[in-house]
């Protein structure tokens, strides 16, 4: 079935209506250290609203039974659940339903790929990264290129964060076979002009994969119209569990690659001498699936596509201006990264002080943050440092929250700077 792409994105209202949204959240309502948490760490992972909590609770309660196996009540509930947030899903980020493969998230989905379409890659082509990317986009196809003694190209940004087109373009040669860029960098915040990149790659007939992990709770990231062949994404930056989340891509675009895993449920026939594949997208969900992560990653889309990308957005910028023009205020501390367009992240250190030490002074504060290489070591390498604090403010913070925390900043450094 082919749903209509990104169309839950946008029926929120304009204005977003925090207290009602923070209501919704109920992690946000506990104190940490005797302090109210003010939680800043949504590019690691997002809370969960009271909805998906639900939805969650209710399959394993109700109806905890397995997918596509059982002839009884159960196991049909289960799977009419399962896939229709298959269905849900797919149609929230631009996709068709069945080129949706539920995978565990970000890091397995880029794997599939790295594992199946990298395996066509030939001794001297090359497969073309950025310098933002996170681990989880470098690793496997450094993995994949030492298989088929392909080669890596790393495309740079400048001394701002910024990718260019241009530059990518420039890196691009004769044997560029596939370029993997992230949409929004996790650990310095850059968004990219990934459309214009895979609008780039197709006109030269370049697979292209699309890292959405840090884009899709931010914006409305559509798949159709970003033009790659593959996108990434995790449930738990979108309010739903850890352990879920997956891979767009066409349906005949993953009919033509080879299976990854092997198991239960991706075969349509086994003997001991061959076996014949099940339909796409079920031919790479080999092994009972995440049941319950993808009927709560269907109830936080319904829950986001209420509220409304394009206000998510336009919120999140004014609270990320809103820090940026309050970390500038303090001296001493040095932004890593300045991107013309960002969102999620803000990256800093304070001269002097390790970012762990502030971090967990932060954190005695009541502040959750994230301080280390935010699995992004080779682009804090780029601006010649080893950690950085991250701050990730999401639209459910508030300006108060903001004030508070430069607040506490500001008495750390005062203190123990
Ligand atoms: N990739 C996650 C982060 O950036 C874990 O924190």
């Amino acid at each position: 079935m082919t749903a209509a792409p990104g169309k839950n994105a946008d029926r929120g209202d304009a204005a977003i209506d925090v207290p009602t949204i923070r209501g919704q959240l109920p992690a946000l309502s506990r104190t940490v250290h005797d302090k109210p948490l003010i939680y800043l760490d949504a590019a690691a992972t997002t809370p969960r609203p009271q909805p998906v909590i639900d939805a969650v609770t209710s399959y394993e309660t109700n109806y905890p039974a397995n997918v596509h196996r059982g002839v009884h009540e159960l196991s049909g509930e289960a799977t009419a659940a399962y896939e229709d947030a298959r269905r849900r899903i797919a149609a929230f980020l631009g996709a068709q339903t069945h080129g949706l493969v539920f995978t565990r998230g970000t890091t397995e989905s880029i794997n599939l790929v790295a594992n199946t379409s990298g395996g066509t890659l030939e001794p001297g082509d090359e497969v073309l990264i950025s310098a933002l990317e996170h681990h989880a986009n470098i690793v496997p196809w450094q993995l994949a290129c030492q298989r088929t003694g392909s080669a890596l190209r790393v495309v740079d940004v400048d001394d701002h964060a910024t990718l260019h087109l241009a530059a990518v373009e420039d890196a691009i040669t004769d044997r560029t076979r596939i370029i993997a860029i992230t949409q929004v960098s996790n650990a310095v915040g850059t968004l990219t002009p990934i459309r214009e990149i895979c609008t780039l790659a197709r006109s030269r007939g370049i697979t292209s994969l699309v890292d959405a992990a840090q884009a899709a709770p931010h914006m409305g990231v559509d798949f159709a119209d970003t033009g790659c062949d593959f996108m990434a994404f995790s449930g738990h930056k979108m309010y739903a569990p850890t352990g879920i989340g997956g891979l767009l891509a066409s349906p005949s675009m993953l009919d033509a690659m080879p299976p990854w895993q092997g198991g239960g449920d991706m075969i349509r026939t086994v003997s001991f001498e061959s076996c014949t594949w099940n339909e796409v997208p079920w031919k790479f969900e080999a092994g009972t699936p995440n049941i319950g992560g993808a009927i709560g990653l269907g109830a936080a889309v319904d829950w986001l596509g209420g509220i409304g990308m394009h206000a998510i957005a336009a919120r999140e910028q004014e609270l990320l201006g809103d820090a940026v023009a309050r970390l500038h205020s303090i001296d001493r501390i040095r932004l890593i990264g300045e991107p013309t367009k960002r969102a999620g992240a803000i990256s800093f250190v304070v001269e002097g002080m390790h970012p762990a030490d502030v971090g967990a002074m932060l954190d005695r504060h009541g502040i959750a943050v994230r301080a280390g290489h935010h699995c992004a070591q080779p682009i804090l390498e780029r601006f010649g440092i080893s950690a950085t604090v991250r701050i990730a403010p999401a639209f459910y913070n508030t300006h108060d929250e903001l004030e508070s925390f430069e607040a506490a900043l500001r008495r750390i450094i005062d203190v123990f700077g």
